[in-house]
C-alpha cells in the first residue's frame, strides 16, 4: 500500500469511507474544490483515504490551485501524466487478457467487446512523453493558423444555415442550437465534404456515446442487454466500424491525390497524409483514437463557451450594446473575414472574459507518475490530481471582483498562461484553441448582427459539471430582432433562478 499524500483534507466517514466525499465532488466539483481550498489550502486531498475518479488504477485524489503550482504540473510532462478520458472506462491490455480468460461470465464484457473501446479512447489524451510529442507533431499541421483559416468558410456557411432557421419571436433552446452548430462544424472540418451524411451520422453516434458515457447507469458495469453499459459497448463498436470505413475511403482518396496533388481541406485527410521525419504515418488504431478524441474534446467545449457567452450578454446589456456597436462598425452586417477577426478587440475581450468566469473545462486531471512533493506535500505515484482552472480564474489578486463579468478588465490586465488558462498551458495545451476561438467569434459576430437574445422568464439556470460545465436544463431564450433593446429587456425580467448565481454576480 502506498503512503498517503500529506495534503490535508476531510477524514473519511466511519461507515461509508470516501464515498460521500467522492459523490459530493461528482455532483459539484467546483463548489467542493472551492470549499477544500478555503479550508485546507492550495493542495488539498478530496478525502484522507484511498480513492479514485479518473482511473481505476488511481490511489488518492487531490485538488490543486495556483499559478506556480499550475506551472510546476503543466510543464513537468513526464511526472504528471494524462490518462485516457474518462479513464475509468479505458481497458488496459491486462483487462483485455482477463476478459479473454473470464469470457463474458457474470455479465462481464468480453475481450472482443473491449478492444474497440480501447481504440476509440486512445487519442492524444492517452499518450505521454515522447509518444505524445510524436503524435502532437503529426497532428499539428491540421491545426496550424493557415489551415484553420481554411475552416473559416465552413464555419460561416454552417452558422448562416443555423441563423436562417431562427424566427423573431420564437423561443429556442440556445444550448441545443449551439450543440448542433458545433457538431456540424466538427463534422465538416473533421470528415470533409465527401463523407457527407455518413460523417453527420457518425458524429451523432459519437454525441450519443458521450451522453451515455456520463450517465449514472454506467456505474453498473454489466454487459447485459437493456443496461447503459451494453448500449455503450454496442455504440462503441458501431463508431469503430464506421470510423474505420470512412478512414479507408479517405485513405484511398489521399492515395489517389498524392503526390503532388493538394490534400483535401479536412482534418482526417491531413492526419492520414501526415508523415514523421522517417516517413512513418499514423497507424489505423491511432487515427481512430485521434478522431474520437478530437470530436469529444472539441464539440461540447465550444458549445458551452458559446451558450454561456450568449447568456452573459443577455444579463449584461451595457456589454452587449458595446459589442453589437463594435461588430456593426467593423463588419457592417457581414460575416467576419480572418483579417477582420483581428480587428474586434471588444469581441476578443468578451470571449476571454466569458471563458474566465465560466470556463468550459473548469478542472482538468493528471496522474502522478512517481513519488514526489508538490507545494510542500508528498504525493505518491498514482495520485490523481485535478488542477482547477475555475479557481485560478477567480483569484482576486489577479482578477479584481472575480465573480463579475467585466470584459473591460482585459484592457488593464495581462495575466500569464498559468494564471488565465481556459485551454490549459504547456506541452499538452489544447491543440484546438485557435480553431475554437475562431469558431466562437464567427458564430457570435454573425448571430449578434442579426438577432438579440433574451432569457425566457422563469428559466432556471443551474450548472452541471462533468469534465465540461454546461447549463443543466439547456438555455431557453427568446429570439428578438437586432433592435438594441438589451437593457429594456433585462429590466423587465425577474432575477435568474438556479445555482449559477453561486459562482457569478448577476443583476
Ligand atoms: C472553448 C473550447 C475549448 C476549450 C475550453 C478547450 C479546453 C481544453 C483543455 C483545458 C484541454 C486539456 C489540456 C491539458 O490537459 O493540459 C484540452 C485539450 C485538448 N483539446 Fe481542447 N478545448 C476547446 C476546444 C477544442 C477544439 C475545437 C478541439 C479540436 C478541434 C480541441 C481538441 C483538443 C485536444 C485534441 C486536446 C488534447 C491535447 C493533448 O493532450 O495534447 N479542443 N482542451
Amino acid at each position: 500500500m502506498s503512503r498517503a499524500p500529506t495534503a490535508p483534507g476531510p477524514e473519511p466517514t466511519p461507515l461509508l469511507g470516501a464515498i460521500p466525499q467522492l459523490l459530493r465532488f461528482g455532483r459539484d466539483s467546483i463548489g467542493t474544490a472551492g470549499r477544500l481550498f478555503a479550508q485546507y489550502g492550495p493542495v488539498a486531498s478530496i478525502v484522507r483515504a484511498p480513492a479514485h475518479i479518473m482511473s481505476p488504477r488511481g490511489k488518492f485524489v487531490v485538488v490543486v490551485n495556483g499559478a506556480a503550482l499550475n506551472r510546476e504540473v503543466l510543464t513537468q510532462h513526464e511526472r504528471y501524466k494524462m490518462y485516457a478520458l474518462p479513464g475509468s472506462f479505458y481497458p488496459e491490455e491486462s483487462d483485455i487478457a482477463h476478459a479473454r480468460t473470464s469470457a463474458g461470465k457474470h455479465g462481464r464484457a468480453t475481450a472482443e467487446r473491449l478492444r474497440p473501446v480501447q481504440r476509440t479512447l486512445t487519442g492524444l489524451f492517452h499518450v505521454n512523453g515522447d509518444e505524445h510529442r510524436r503524435h502532437r507533431r503529426l497532428l499539428q499541421p491540421a491545426f496550424n493558423k493557415t489551415r484553420i483559416d481554411v475552416y473559416r468558410d465552413d464555419m460561416v456557411a454552417l452558422t448562416t444555415r443555423m441563423l436562417d432557421e431562427w424566427r423573431v419571436g420564437e423561443e429556442r433552446d440556445v444550448h441545443a442550437d449551439m450543440t448542433e452548430l458545433t457538431l456540424r462544424i466538427a463534422t465538416k472540418t473533421l470528415f470533409g465534404e465527401d463523407a457527407g451524411e455518413r460523417g453527420v451520422s457518425l458524429a451523432r453516434m459519437m454525441q450519443q456515446w458521450l451522453i451515455t458515457m456520463f450517465s449514472p447507469g454506467m456505474l453498473l458495469r454489466l454487459d447485459v442487454k437493456g443496461l447503459p453499459y451494453h448500449r455503450w459497448l454496442d455504440l462503441t463498436r458501431r463508431i469503430d466500424d464506421e470510423t474505420a470505413a470512412i478512414l479507408r475511403d479517405k485513405q484511398a482518396a489521399v492515395a489517389r491525390r498524392a503526390p503532388p496533388g493538394p490534400i483535401a481541406a479536412d482534418m482526417l485527410s491531413m492526419l492520414i497524409a501526415a508523415r514523421d521525419e522517417d516517413g512513418s504515418a499514423l497507424a489505423e488504431d491511432d487515427l481512430i483514437g485521434h478522431t474520437g478524441v478530437i470530436f469529444a474534446a472539441g464539440h461540447e467545449t465550444s458549445t458551452n463557451a458559446l451558450a454561456w457567452t450568449l447568456f452573459l450578454l443577455a444579463e449584461h446589456p451595457a456589454v452587449a450594446n458595446e459589442l453589437v456597436a463594435e461588430l456593426a462598425s467593423v463588419l457592417h452586417g457581414d460575416a467576419p473575414t480572418v483579417e477582420q477577426l483581428g480587428k474586434l478587440p471588444f469581441l476578443d475581450a468578451v470571449v476571454k472574459e466569458s471563458m474566465r468566469v465560466l470556463p468550459p473545462v473548469p478542472l482538468h486531471p493528471r496522474i502522478v507518475a512517481e513519488d514526489h512533493e508538490l507545494g510542500g506535500h508528498f504525493l505518491p505515484k498514482d495520485t490523481e490530481l485535478f488542477l482547477s482552472i475555475f479557481h485560478m480564474h477567480h483569484d482576486r489578486a489577479i482578477f479584481a471582483e472575480p465573480n463579475r463579468f467585466d470584459p473591460a478588465r482585459w484592457s488593464r490586465i495581462k495575466p500569464s498562461v498559468y494564471e488565465y488558462n481556459p485551454f490549459s498551458a504547456g506541452p499538452r495545451m489544447c491543440i484546438g484553441a485557435a480553431f475554437a476561438t475562431m469558431e466562437i467569434k464567427i458564430a457570435l459576430a454573425m448571430l449578434l448582427q442579426r438577432f438579440r437574445v433574451e432569457r425566457t422568464p422563469g428559466a432556471r439556470i443551474d450548472r452541471r459539471v462533468a469534465i465540461t460545465m454546461a447549463p443543466k436544463h439547456g438555455l431557453p431564450m427568446l429570439v428578438r430582432r437586432n433592435d438594441g433593446e438589451w437593457a429594456a429587456a433585462r429590466r423587465s425580467l425577474p432575477a435568474v433562478r438556479g445555482n449559477l448565481r453561486e459562482i457569478i454576480d448577476l443583476p
